[in-house]
C-alpha cells in the first residue's frame, strides 16, 4: 500500500480554537495540516499568513504544515513561511512571473516544494520543472473556498499526473485537494493520489456531543484507503 497522508484543512478549523483544533486532529491520526493562504486577490478569500503558522510551531505543533498558497505575487511570502515553520510550500504556477525561480526560492529557503494545479490548468509545466518538485497538487475545485463537490475530471487528470511522476522516477507526492470525502477517498486513491486534504469533511464531522472527536471521521478514510 503507498504511504498515504491525511491531510485536514485548517480552512474548516474553529478559527478561536485553532491550536487546539490542530492538537485534536492530529491526534486522531491525521498526518499533514494543509495551511490554506489566501489574498483576496488571486482568490476571493481572505485568510491565514506566516504569523499564524508561527503560532501553531510555537503552540507545539511538530507534524508537517503543507502551506498551499492562493495568493499573488508569490516571491515575498515565501522566505516569511519559511521562518514561520512552513515543511512545504506550493504555489500556483499562473500566480508566479517566474515559476522556475519561484520554486529554486522555495528549496533555497529550505523548504520542499510543490505546484498545484488549477482545474482547468494544463499539465505542462512538469516537463520543464519536475525536478525541483517534491509535491504535485491537483485541484479538484477552483480554489477560494471549503466545502465545494469534488470535480468528476479531475480523477482523469489525477491518473495522468500519476503517470508523469511515476516516469520520472522521483519522490513526488501527489494531492489531492477539494471535495474529498470518506465516500470518495477511495476513488481517489485508486486513481493515484496518495496525499488527501480534506477540509469540511473532516472539520464538520464532529459531533456536537463531541466537538473534539475527529477519530471516526479519520479512521474511516483509513478504512475506505485500506480497500485501494
Ligand atoms: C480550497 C482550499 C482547500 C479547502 C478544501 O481553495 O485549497 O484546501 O479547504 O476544503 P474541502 O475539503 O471542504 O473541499
Ligand atoms: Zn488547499
Amino acid at each position: 500500500m503507498p504511504d498515504y497522508k491525511i491531510a485536514p484543512s485548517i480552512l474548516s478549523a474553529d478559527f478561536a480554537r485553532l491550536g487546539e483544533e490542530v492538537d485534536n486532529v492530529l491526534k486522531s491520526g491525521a498526518d499533514i495540516v494543509h495551511f490554506d493562504v489566501m489574498d483576496n486577490h488571486y482568490v476571493p478569500n481572505l485568510t491565514i499568513g506566516p504569523l499564524i503558522c508561527d503560532a501553531l510551531r510555537k503552540h507545539g505543533v511538530s507534524a508537517e504544515i503543507d502551506v498551499h498558497l492562493m495568493v499573488k505575487p508569490v516571491d515575498g511570502i515565501v522566505p516569511d513561511f519559511a521562518k514561520a515553520g512552513a515543511s512545504y510550500i506550493t504555489f500556483h504556477p499562473e500566480a508566479s512571473e517566474h515559476v522556475d525561480r519561484t520554486l529554486q526560492l522555495i528549496k533555497a529557503e529550505g523548504c520542499k516544494s510543490g505546484l498545484v494545479f488549477n482545474p482547468a490548468t494544463p499539465l505542462d509545466y512538469l516537463n520543464y520543472v519536475i525536478d525541483k518538485v517534491d509535491m504535485v497538487l491537483l485541484m479538484s475545485v477552483n480554489p477560494g473556498f471549503g466545502g465545494q463537490s469534488f470535480i468528476p475530471s479531475a480523477l482523469d487528470k489525477l491518473r495522468e499526473a500519476r503517470k508523469i511522476i511515476d516516469a520520472s522516477g522521483r519522490d513526488i507526492r501527489l494531492e489531492i485537494d477539494g471535495g474529498v470525502k470518506v465516500n470518495n477517498i477511495r476513488d481517489i486513491a485508486e486513481a493515484g493520489a496518495d496525499t488527501f486534504v480534506a477540509g469540511s469533511a473532516i472539520f464538520g464531522a464532529a459531533q456536537d456531543s463531541d466537538p473534539n472527536d475527529y477519530d471516526s471521521v479519520v479512521q474511516a478514510m483509513r478504512d475506505e484507503l485500506a480497500k485501494v
